[in-house]
């Protein structure tokens, strides 16, 4: 891989597009975004009227891509959009975004470039790049079961991304499918307009409050670089963690119990029936969620009931559970998640590195089998904003021949322990390969130390204690002396 005024094909034009191109555009590339979609933005680009960021603006963000002062501490959805509009125009990118452009192919040429097809406005064109950069998101394409006797439901199936407001559903019996992130927030958001509304969930999982026992905002242990030494530890743990997970696993046991007994308390899980399935430190590395604040009240009051159980098959109005129960249904939201399309590579290639676990490539981002190709944004962290920015600049940084990666024989060697190590702590799941959540600084750090830059951005004691901010990455992503 080598220096500038190479050409680029980046796929999407989400959070993670964005970053990767405006920052290989920053250091000379000569970039192409592929949008498929009428607007860039990816998942902020059109969805739920109640959908905002999940952390408070200081931590969800670009590094050197401040918010407008008026934005809310959790921005909404279409604060971000104006945030991400911003940043393209800001940093030059904007003219580079090709919309309504969907990339159908991608393949290595025999001289080492990339031929991607492009479907733009129903047109197909070819081009050939020096480098190819996917970013097509981890939720993007939208997952609904198939249940037996679906085709005789009178009433509507919808997936969570198609809805968009109560209006939808007024005065109608809804059953929502899934209890995560996006369940939640739907049930809360209709729950003045729907008939009726059930939430019917097959595991329960721990939710994380937005305030720790309504005080404590939750970035304050999430974002800080203390409590990741209490996790299970990353492949190549640091010292704190070696020494607690070895001496005092006691310790580490009870930190993880007593925060159970904490949240069970907060969100009187054992009163409203509602004890996750597994212990947390589990639930960590599968479906860490921030509980929209009014959820488990409005399933204490009964105006949201809940049943552990799954649809088993559908009738004319209404599904069948697996515990036998009846539900009447108008309208069945799948809140069911989302699966992934990477059908524009080659089959052979992606047989390479792609499996029921998910991507396996290097520091989530390379394969030495696939030259000249990068996944940025195929990582589920805690602030992907962030996450993203510093991605692309390590992308952008190897590109430009500023260091080295290890020879091929370690890349795959490192991605065979990561996927041993995945396997043997995250639960099964289509994604378990790219799941960092609370591994995530570890993981930034990891970049860090390629791009042989100083990791720790504070002094020792705030370095363990103070949350870190989207903003202690501003050096880094910002092209003038990184330190
Ligand atoms: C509803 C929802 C809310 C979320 N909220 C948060 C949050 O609060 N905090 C957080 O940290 N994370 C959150 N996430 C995770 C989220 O995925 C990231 O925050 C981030 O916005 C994802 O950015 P992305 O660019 O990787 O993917 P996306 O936003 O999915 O963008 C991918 C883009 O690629 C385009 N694309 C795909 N395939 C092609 C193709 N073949 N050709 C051309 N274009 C293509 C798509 O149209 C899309 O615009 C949320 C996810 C969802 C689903
Ligand atoms: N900013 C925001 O406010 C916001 C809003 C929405 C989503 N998000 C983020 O977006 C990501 C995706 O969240 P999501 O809620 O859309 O999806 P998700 O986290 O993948 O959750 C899917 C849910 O559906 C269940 N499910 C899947 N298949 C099922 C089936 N066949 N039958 C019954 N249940 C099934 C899952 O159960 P299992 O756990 O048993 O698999 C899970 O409860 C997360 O990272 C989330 O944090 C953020």
């Amino acid at each position: 891989m080598t220096k500038a005024n190479k050409t680029v094909a980046v796929l999407g034009a989400g959070v993670a597009g964005l970053a990767a191109a405006k920052t290989l555009n920053q250091y000379g590339f000569d970039v192409t975004v592929h949008e498929a979609r009428p607007e860039l933005g990816g998942v902020w680009a059109n969805n739920y009227r109640s959908l905002c960021v999940l952390e408070p603006k200081w931590v969800y963000g670009y590094p050197d891509w401040p918010w407008p002062s008026n934005t809310p501490l959790y921005p909404p959805a279409q604060h971000v959009r104006t945030y991400l509009s911003g940043y393209a125009e800001h940093f030059g990118i904007r003219d580079r975004i090709r919309l309504h452009s969907r990339i159908v192919e991608a393949a290595p040429t025999d001289d080492g470039r990339w031929r991607i097809v492009a479907e733009t406005d129903g047109e197909r064109e070819s081009a050939e790049y020096d480098y190819f950069v996917m970013a097509p998101g981890m939720f993007n394409l939208k997952k609904i079961p198939n249940w037996p006797g679906q085709d005789t439901f009178e009433g509507q199936v919808i997936h969570s991304s198609e809805f968009r407001d109560g209006t939808q559903v007024a005065g109608k019996k809804v059953v929502i499918v899934g209890f995560s992130r996006s369940a939640m927030d739907i049930a809360v958001d209709i729950v003045d307009e729907a008939d009726s509304l059930t939430v019917l969930h097959r595991s329960i999982r721990w939710p994380v409050p937005e305030k720790i026992l309504g005080l404590i905002r939750n970035h304050v242990l999430l974002f800080a670089r203390w409590p990741t030494h209490f996790a299970p530890p990353w492949i190549r743990p640091g010292k704190i963690a070696r020494f607690l997970h070895n001496k005092l696993q006691g310790g580490v046991n009870f930190f993880w119990k007593f925060f159970e007994i904490l949240l069970s308390a907060q969100f009187r899980l054992k009163q409203r029936d509602l004890v996750p399935d597994r212990p947390i430190k589990l639930d960590l590395f599968t479906n860490l969620y921030i509980a929209p604040p009014r959820f488990f009240g409005l399933v204490g009051e009964g105006r949201i009931g809940s049943r552990n159980s799954e649809i088993e098959s559908f009738e004319k109005n209404g599904v069948r559970l697996a515990n036998g129960e009846f539900q009447p249904a108008d309208v069945v939201l799948c809140a069911t998640g989302w699966r992934h399309d990477y059908s524009f590579l080659p089959a052979e290639l992606l047989d390479k590195i792609y499996d029921q676990d998910g991507m396996h490539l290097y520091r989530h981002m390379l394969h030495p089998a696939l030259p000249g190709f990068a996944f940025v944004g195929g990582v589920q962290g805690i602030n992907s904003a962030t996450l993203f920015a510093m991605q692309s600049t390590w992308l952008a940084r190897l590109l430009k021949g500023e260091f080295t990666p290890p020879s091929a024989e370690d890349q795959l060697t490192e991605i065979e322990a990561l996927k041993a190590w995945n396997r043997a702590f995250v639960t099964e799941r289509p994604n378990r390969s790219q799941i960092l959540n609370l591994h995530q600084m570890p993981y930034i750090d990891d970049l860090m130390d390629d791009m042989g830059l100083e990791k720790h951005r504070k002094n020792w004691l705030a370095d363990q204690f103070v949350p870190y901010r989207s903003a202690d990455y501003a050096e880094v992503t910002a092209t003038a002396n990184p330190r």
